[in-house]
């Protein structure tokens, strides 16, 4: 297989694709889209989120130092696209997407009642990078969507219907190619969950 050689690029992909929520300090929500999100340690959770100066939620996250991360669906795919277009000092983007501002558990900015999941972040630190500054958060609460949530309290995010990023498109994810160690898998664990 030949290559070509290109330039640095932000090419990593597929990449999350969220909608962050964020409010000013007499409580007036927004909401920002961004695809620079990621885990980024598991003990304790946290993520990082990367905002440019310019954005309106910037100071807005800067001055309260607390967002949610609200995962996105196929149904909300049309939202996502809107916040990450529209800026909340010209529209309220709650009100034109028919979205409902619901209460967090232990942050002081509202999560999208909509969204299957929502992760109540505090921010640790900010880190200047150029042209995003990197908020590192602490994953203070998740908020998971019953409807989600089977009898014996498994979560089953398959039916969820996230969706993801992909130079520059949204896209739905398709079936499953395998499962975490599914390539050492023994044949007693492969069979065990072909049955469920
Ligand atoms: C798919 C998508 C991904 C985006 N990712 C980012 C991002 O990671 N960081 C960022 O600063 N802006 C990102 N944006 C742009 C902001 O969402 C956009 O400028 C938005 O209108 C800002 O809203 P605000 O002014 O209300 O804060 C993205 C937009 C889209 C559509």
């Amino acid at each position: 297989m030949s290559k070509q050689i290109w330039k640095p690029a932000t090419i990593l992909n597929p990449v999350p694709v969220v909608m962050v929520t964020c409010a000013d300090m007499d409580g007036k929500p927004n909401i920002i889209t961004l695809a620079w999100a990621g885990t980024i340690n598991s003990e304790p959770p946290m993520l990082s989120i990367s905002v440019r100066k310019e954005r309106y939620s910037y100071q807005l996250i800067k001055e309260k130092g607390q967002f949610v991360v609200n995962l996105t669906t196929r149904k909300l795919a049309f939202a996502t696209d809107y916040c990450g277009v529209k800026s909340g000092r010209e529209v309220n983007k709650f009100e034109m997407m028919k979205l409902t501002p619901e209460k967090a558990s232990k942050v002081d900015v509202p999560l999208i009642k909509e969204s299957p999941i929502n992760i109540e972040c505090i921010v640790q630190s900010v880190i200047q990078l150029g042209s995003h500054d990197m908020f590192i958060a602490r994953i203070e609460a998740v908020n998971v969507d019953e409807g989600l949530i089977d009898e014996k309290g498994k979560m089953h995010l398959e039916k969820a219907g996230l969706i993801c990023y992909s130079h520059g498109e949204y896209w739905g994810l398709e079936k499953p190619l395998g499962y975490f160690g599914y390539s050492v898998a023994k044949k007693k664990t492969v069979t065990r969950r072909k049955k469920k």
